[in-house]
């Protein structure tokens, strides 16, 4: 029981604990940013306009995308992309059940259904072994994540979708930048959506970017994002603009505002020098951890450039004293913050009801969530905030490993 592992004993050693708590994620916001947005308040145009419209190339040339759509967040990005698929009542899309909630919520929203599939228990994605078993006649999309900002394993899922005709819609909202075997993630599959939420590793508060080849899927994911109205607001209202506009579908309002775009167009031209601190930050955890056989560090294969959005270590219970619970909760006490990512889908009330989903249905999600903490990892972070990490869950894994 989750609760009742909470009362248990204080764990943690008070000696150890920094002064000031350290927050588990943190935006990096330098004054270009402040700049960009005040600039953007003078300007007199602070919705979707030319700083978007900038984004989105600058985007799409970032991850080497035909096109680029912004919008407001990742959620409304795979909206509209299951939509630009004609996605509807009595279709099935294939979802991940180790992901956040806004994977297979849109799916719902479209009144298909997520179809979960299991992952791999090593990387966490999409499992291409059970994929196959579970696409059907209804079948209409394949939603692929890539966890923590790790490339799922798409060579073999794109081999499964190309034998069944079915198109790839990707999740990389932890997943720029990021790359497979050389391709940006972004450029892949038939459909990327990313998120700019602001513990992201590009932020614009909150938004998101769709990225594609389809000139089609681009078209109509543009035209659904605002209203379904046939022309941009900012080209009616600009000199020489005209009144007249024709709505053409019932669309959604999910574009993307100037003063969003303006923290996005310096996040993306910094985002080179971003990653490389969060690689920093993972490869000291990395090097650090897989000295201790309690625990079980995140992957980073070589043919992927791993964006490092979340670093996901997992506990090895078996050789530990203490629940994944009380472990966080001593992580706290040292003044640290932590996550965890992610509760599957399949144990949440509202898909295991309408599913009928049992917790075993799902056994190596359900193993990764009840052994994962996510620890800090942020551009943002000093050294020395990096090594109280480190020293704190070693701290934590000395005095709780069973002694053999
Ligand atoms: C895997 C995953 N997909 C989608 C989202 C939704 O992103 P947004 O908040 O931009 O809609 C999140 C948010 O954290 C996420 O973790």
């Amino acid at each position: 029981m989750e609760g009742k592992a909470l009362s248990q004993t204080v764990v943690s050693d008070k000696k150890t604990a920094r002064t000031s708590f350290l927050p588990f994620a943190l935006p990096h916001i330098t004054q270009a940013e402040i700049d960009e947005v005040v600039d953007t308040l003078h300007s007199g145009w602070l919705s979707t306009g030319p700083k978007t419209k900038r984004f989105e190339s600058e985007f799409a040339r970032a991850v080497t995308a035909p096109h680029a759509i912004a919008v407001n967040s990742a959620t409304a990005a795979m909206h509209l992309a299951l939509d630009a698929l004609g996605i509807g009542e009595g279709d099935e899309v294939i979802v991940p059940v180790y992901t956040f909630t806004a994977t297979a919520e849109v799916v719902v929203h479209c009144r298909a259904r997520p179809v979960f599939v299991d992952v791999d228990p090593v990387s966490c994605n999409l499992d291409p072994a059970q994929l196959e078993k579970h696409i059907t006649p209804r079948t209409r999309a394949i939603l692929v994540v890539h966890i923590a900002g790790l490339p799922a394993d798409m060579d073999d899922i794109l081999a499964i979708a190309q034998a069944h005709h079915l198109p790839i819609i990707e999740d990389a909202a932890h997943a720029f930048p990021a790359s497979y075997r050389g391709r940006s993630v972004g450029s892949i599959g038939d459909m990327t959506a990313f998120s700019f939420y602001a513990t992201k590793t590009l932020t614009t508060g909150d938004g998101g970017m769709l990225t594609t080849a389809n000139a089609d899927y681009a078209e109509r994911a543009a035209l659904m994002a605002l209203h379904g109205i046939t022309r941009d607001a900012w080209k009616r209202y600009a000199f020489g603009g005209s009144w007249y506009y024709e709505i053409v579908a019932a669309g959604y309002k999910y574009n993307m505002t100037d003063i969003a775009a303006s923290l996005g167009l310096h996040q993306l031209a910094r985002c080179q020098w971003l990653l490389q601190r969060r690689q920093e930050i993972a490869r000291r955890y990395t090097e650090a951890f897989a000295l201790v056989p309690e625990v079980e560090t995140p992957p980073n294969p070589a043919h992927v450039v791993h964006a490092w959005h979340l670093y996901i270590l997992r506990l090895r219970l078996e050789r530990l004293t203490l629940t994944r619970n009380v472990f966080i909760q001593a992580l706290t006490e040292a003044q640290i913050g932590t996550s965890v990512h992610f509760i599957p889908l399949h144990i949440q009330p509202f898909f295991r009801d309408t599913y009928h989903l049992a917790a075993g249905d799902f056994p190596v999600a359900l193993d990764a969530y009840q052994r994962a903490v996510s620890l800090p990892i942020y551009p943002g972070m000093t050294d020395e905030d990096v090594d109280d990490v480190i020293a704190a869950v070693e701290h934590i894994i000395e005095t709780h490993k069973k002694r053999v």
